[in-house]
């Protein structure tokens, strides 16, 4: 998944608009983006759009944002399962426990809902609260369900008691550069995907193509977006070029003529294990979207 595109779920315009956004991923929200009182409406609204847009075969992978397990208000969103949702993203995940919690969670509404047991995928938000830092490593392993991870500097610097998360120039500040990169070490050591956060400055495309790209050099695989308009950028951003498949095919062929090499040379430069990882990794993502 290259693109997740938030949209708000007790807006049927928006839901509607999103149809045709071009994401790799839609995600329903459920939790900041919807007042206290306009809760149910959202879960109602929500699992409409779910039953009707979900029968589509050429869609984007459907998840649901629910709130998070502290609030008291997740069993209520997860009646969302009856929808078959292909996923939900966990806000203010605070380590692996939370994921045991979801996921017993989740089965009982697979079974009430008759959908197989595993059916619906998490993504956890794994940085929005101090202490969720401190378990950001504790993922791995702990649900078959985690398919990615996140980040979020918003409700982190709320609870930190900053006053800003970004420098004048728009680049993060120093608490939230180190959520990105435990955000980013923790998918890694859960071997899911790790999936940059979102960009609030909406019209500015220069800035999300540059934070789009910092995020892919350093191993993020895919990009939040909160507006239509940014999914083009972040699909052509995290989409491999055709020189770096080129590249990447060359490193796994050269591997392959040598299959007990541990290093090989191509055009005067060295590639060892590592790169052949990097390499089928790249290639894996430069397939159509499927897990
Ligand atoms: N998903 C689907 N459609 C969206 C959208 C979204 N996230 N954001 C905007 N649109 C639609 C608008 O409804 C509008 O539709 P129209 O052309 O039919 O009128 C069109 O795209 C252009 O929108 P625009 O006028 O540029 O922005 P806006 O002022 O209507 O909305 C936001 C700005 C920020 C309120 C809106 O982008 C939004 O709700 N984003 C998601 C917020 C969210 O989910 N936050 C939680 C995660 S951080
Ligand atoms: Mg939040």
């Amino acid at each position: 998944m290259r693109s997740l595109l938030f949209v708000p779920g007790d807006s049927d315009k928006k839901l509607d608009k999103a149809r045709s956004s071009g994401a790799d991923a839609l995600i329903i929200d459920l939790e900041d983006s919807i007042a206290v009182e306009r809760k149910a409406a959202a879960r109602a609204t929500t699992l409409e759009f779910l039953k009707d847009f979900g029968q589509r075969l050429e869609r984007p992978r459907l998840f649901v944002r629910v709130n998070g397990l502290a609030t008291g208000l997740t069993d209520a969103d997860l009646e969302v399962v009856a929808g078959r949702p292909d996923g939900i993203v966990l806000p203010k995940a605070e380590g692996g426990a939370a994921l045991v919690h979801l996921d017993a969670k989740l089965a009982v509404r697979e079974a009430q809902h008759d959908l197989p047991e595993g059916h619906v995928r998490v993504v956890a938000l794994t940085t929005e609260t101090a202490k969720a830092l401190f378990l950001a490593g504790t993922y791995a392993g702990t649900s078959a369900r985690l398919i990615g991870l996140t980040w979020g500097a918003e409700d982190l610097s709320a609870e930190l008691g900053a006053e800003a998360n970004r420098d004048a120039q728009g680049n993060f500040l120093d608490p939230y550069r180190l959520a990105r990169s435990l955000c980013l070490a923790a998918a890694a050591a859960a071997e899911v995907q790790a999936i940059d956060t979102v960009y609030v400055d909406f019209r500015n495309a220069q800035g999300l193509r540059r934070e789009a790209e910092e995020a892919r050099r350093d191993g993020f695989t895919g990009k939040m977006a909160i507006h239509p308009g940014q999914v083009d950028i972040i699909n052509e951003v995290f989409t491999p070029s055709p020189q770096a498949i080129a590249r990447a095919q060359a490193v796994v062929a050269a591997f392959a003529a040598a299959p007990d090499a541990g290093v090989v040379g191509i055009d005067g430069v060295m590639y060892d294990r590592p790169h052949l990882v990097r390499a089928k990794q790249l290639l894996a993502r430069a397939k159509p979207v499927s897990e």
